[in-house]
């Protein structure tokens, strides 16, 4: 027995700031950020706007195509790490907006790869428990956490939600495989502070500047192409699937250039390759779920696909998962 998704869904917040409106204040260019990272436009919270309105209307829509009501989930995972409380924590908050009561709900705080492990959790607990139908959210706002006058992170990140339906299921479709890994000793190259303190893009208030995102661009960039070239690899073994084989590859969305370098490795071919970038930004945990809600929605994932999630970020964490579609 293992799990398949069954519904998926995403969503952002209504604002958007294109790179033209980030020239405005920052010294930067449209040019420059596109080159070096991919990205044209990004959505952002507003003061006022909650991150877990943003993920209920994308989580409506995977129970709506899942065809389930939320009061036959067996339990909520939340891949996150900006919620707005740290208790209750973001998939409680999910939770009593469904009105759904006393299932397990909790967060999973692996930074850009919040859904990839969220979902190896959720499929984990599947196997072996008795859940038989579970919500696996991946949502971030970092742009509440970024120190929007520093250019060489202002830039990256965009804010949104992403949600899939998992059940559980015996036959050959569904989660194949899936690895978490992590490394500690990497966790200054992409860090913030929790200070539970929130500054949107359009408040007066401003992080201390101690407070907001601490990133090592360039160290960063080449541990994400090595750990997500080696982490997707091992998932395929572990599989017993050829990387030949897969039909798409879903990446977190954190570069351009780092998703092309780690395709290049792999030898997957662009038309096997999913993104989005250019629209969303790193959307940190919502970014795989948002490109596979979207991949899904392009037509470019069939039934019994080989389809490959695998993501990065701060922790550093970083994993994949195998899905038989
Ligand atoms: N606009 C214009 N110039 C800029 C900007 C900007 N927004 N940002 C940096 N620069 C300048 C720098 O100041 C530097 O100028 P200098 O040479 O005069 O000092 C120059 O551009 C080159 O800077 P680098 O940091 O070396 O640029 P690089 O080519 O490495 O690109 C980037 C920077 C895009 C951040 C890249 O390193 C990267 O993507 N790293 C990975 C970071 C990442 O993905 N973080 C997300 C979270 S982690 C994850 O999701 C995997």
């Amino acid at each position: 027995m293992g799990s398949r998704i069954v519904g998926t869904g995403r969503a952002t917040p209504c604002t958007l700031v294109s790179n033209q409106d980030l020239e405005r204040f920052l010294d930067t260019t449209d040019a420059w950020i596109r080159s070096r990272t991919g990205i044209g436009q990004r959505y952002a919270l507003r003061s006022g706007e909650s991150l877990a309105e943003v993920a209920l209307r994308a989580v409506r829509t995977a129970l709506d195509r899942a065809g389930l009501k939320p009061s036959e989930l067996d339990a909520i995972v939340a891949g996150t790490v900006s919620s707005e409380y740290a208790f209750p924590s973001f998939a409680c908050q999910v939770q009593y907006a469904l009105g759904v009561t006393s299932i397990p709900a909790f967060d999973v705080a692996a930074a850009c790869s919040g859904f990839v492990y969220a979902l190896s959790v959720a499929d984990a607990s599947m196997r072996t428990g008795d859940w038989k139908r579970v919500l696996v959210i991946g949502a971030d706002a970092l742009s509440t956490m970024v120190d929007w006058s520093d250019r060489r992170t202002a830039v990256l990140f965009g804010d949104g939600a992403g949600a899939a339906v998992l059940v559980h299921e015996a036959g050959p479709r569904g989660v194949l495989a899936s690895l978490m890994r992590s490394a500690g000793e990497f966790g200054s190259l992409l860090s913030v502070r929790a200070t539970g303190a929130r500054a949107t893009i359009d408040s007066e208030a401003r992080r201390s500047a101690d407070d907001t995102i601490k990133m090592k661009g360039p160290e960063l960039f080449r541990l994400a192409v090595k750990s997500m070239e080696e982490v997707t690899r091992h998932v395929a073994e572990r599989a017993g699937v050829s990387l030949d084989d897969i039909s798409l590859v879903v990446p977190h969305q954190a570069n351009l250039r780092i998703i092309d370098a780690v395709a290049e490795r792999l030898g997957i071919p662009a038309q096997k390759l999913f993104t989005n970038i250019d629209r969303y930004g790193n959307t940190s945990a919502a970014s795989v779920p948002i490109a596979l809600d979207e991949a899904l929605e392009q037509g470019r994932i069939h039934d019994n696909d080989l389809v490959m999630l695998n993501a990065c970020g701060g922790g550093l964490t970083w994993g994949a998962n195998l899905l038989r579609w």
